[in-house]
């Protein structure tokens, strides 16, 4: 096992199934500026509880582990910005976490707040994949996103993280910024390639209300456009696959072996514990969340308390919905219940969906048109009934409720 150099007392994740797949997501909730789409749960007036937020994870951890908690196959730092905090500090989180041998170590970064210390603490720990926010290659969307760092950042910090030993590396795009044009965009996928990274995930750019971007929508600047943002859609799909990075769910592509792990456990109904504040935890068939500022975090871990701040138990039927609409957006696709053959027949005829046997697969006209086809589906009956899963959880999701 790595990442237990401060681990206290043993574990009993032996009585966990081998190959059996478990998450640990950790959210970082600070960044230096807010890009004006986003409103994730990241504060840019909160460094000074940096120091005691990074405890209050390494404590949250270390009392879970007095749970029957499985060694983790995939952590994922992800955020605001985990690489804002000093390195030894996420090296100090994820120290805490039991992992696997093999196990796969994400960390979120931007361009602007990695440099080759922080990156060398990194590996050293045994963080073994990257994955920038890069947005766009092009200097005039960059500014319309309100990002802060420029192509030459992107290249620079890449370049680093090569040298300081990463092979795995990813980039987030956002395609569909009022003002990018065709070329524009072009020029981000073309741009993503040259770095050489073997997994991006391209996102639509969507107007949360909540953000700098949203109040200028809604005061009359233009919107993001349907059909520009499906014609970029379909352009970065033919550049990525061009380039032998394939489709394998609606916003994401990787080289062969090169998929996110941690995501697929996300999209497959695997369970994951959440650590931090506002991130989101599952053991099936309960999820649950956390408390959603710094502050109550810190005050409830600190306090001895949980930091649940909810919790659901997903009825049998919500969980094969869930899993329906998940495994769909998928390359894999999803099976389908004989109760939906007709509306399958039909959206396969409107050459929305492959269909063999009895699964079906979304085209690409049909993963632009995912969320509608999938309701569509669900209505008609499509989501078979679950398999019966394991009797008891893996560990529980609430204890210290
Ligand atoms: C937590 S951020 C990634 C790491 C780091 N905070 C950064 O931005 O450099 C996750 C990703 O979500 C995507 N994202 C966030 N808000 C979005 C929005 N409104 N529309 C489209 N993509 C969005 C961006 O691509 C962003 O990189
Ligand atoms: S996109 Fe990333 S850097 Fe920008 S505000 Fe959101 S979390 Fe922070």
């Amino acid at each position: 096992m790595r990442g237990n150099r401060s681990r206290p007392g043993p574990r009993d994740h032996e009585c966990v199934p081998s190959g059996t797949r478990f998450g640990v997501y950790v959210h970082i909730p600070f960044c230096a500026s807010r890009c004006d789409y986003c409103d994730f749960a990241t504060w840019t007036d909160r460094d000074h509880l940096i120091d005691e937020y990074v405890a209050a994870c390494v404590t949250d951890i270390t009392r879970r582990r007095s749970e029957a908690l499985p060694a983790a196959t995939s952590v994922f730092f992800g955020g605001g910005t985990p690489s804002l905090i000093a390195g030894p500090q996420l090296a100090q989180i994820l120290d805490a976490i039991e992992r696997t041998d093999d196990a796969e170590v994400t960390v979120e970064c931007n361009p602007d707040s990695v440099d080759a210390a922080k990156l060398g603490v990194y590996r050293s720990a045994g963080v073994n994949r990257l994955s920038f926010g890069v947005q766009s290659m092009v200097p005039h969307v960059l500014r319309s996103l309100g990002r802060t760092h420029d192509p030459a950042n992107v290249r620079r910090s890449v370049e680093l993280a090569r040298d300081a030993g990463f092979e795995r590396l990813s980039v987030d795009l956002i395609y569909g910024t009022p003002g990018e044009s065709p070329a524009d965009w072009q020029r981000s996928l073309d741009g993503a390639l040259e770095l050489g990274v073997d997994h991006v995930s391209a996102y639509a750019l969507t107007v949360e209300p909540a953000t700098a971007l949203g109040r200028q929508v809604a005061a009359g600047a233009p919107a993001p456009d349907d059909d520009v943002q499906a014609d970029a859609y379909a352009r970065a799909d033919d550049t990525l696959a061009a380039a032998g990075l394939e489709w394998y769910e609606v916003s994401n592509w990787a080289r062969p072996g090169e998929k996110c792990r941690h995501n697929e456990l996300y999209w497959t109904g695997g369970d994951y514990l959440a650590v931090g504040c506002a991130a989101h935890g599952h053991t099936a068939p309960r999820r649950w969340w956390n408390v959603r500022t710094p502050e109550r975090y810190i005050a409830a871990i600190e306090g001895g308390t949980s930091a649940v701040g909810g919790d659901e138990v997903l009825d049998p039927e919500t969980r094969a919905e869930e899993a329906f609409a998940l495994g769909l957006r998928t390359r894999g696709g999803a099976r389908f219940d004989p109760r939906a053959a007709a509306a399958v027949a039909d959206l396969a005829e409107q050459q929305v969906l492959d269909r063999s046997g009895d699964r079906i697969v979304l085209t690409r006209r049909g993963r632009l048109l995912a969320s509608d086809v999938t309701a569509r589906l669900l209505l008609a009956g499509a989501a078979p009934e679950l398999e019966p899963g394991p009797a008891a959880p893996l560990f529980s999701g609430t204890r210290y409720h």
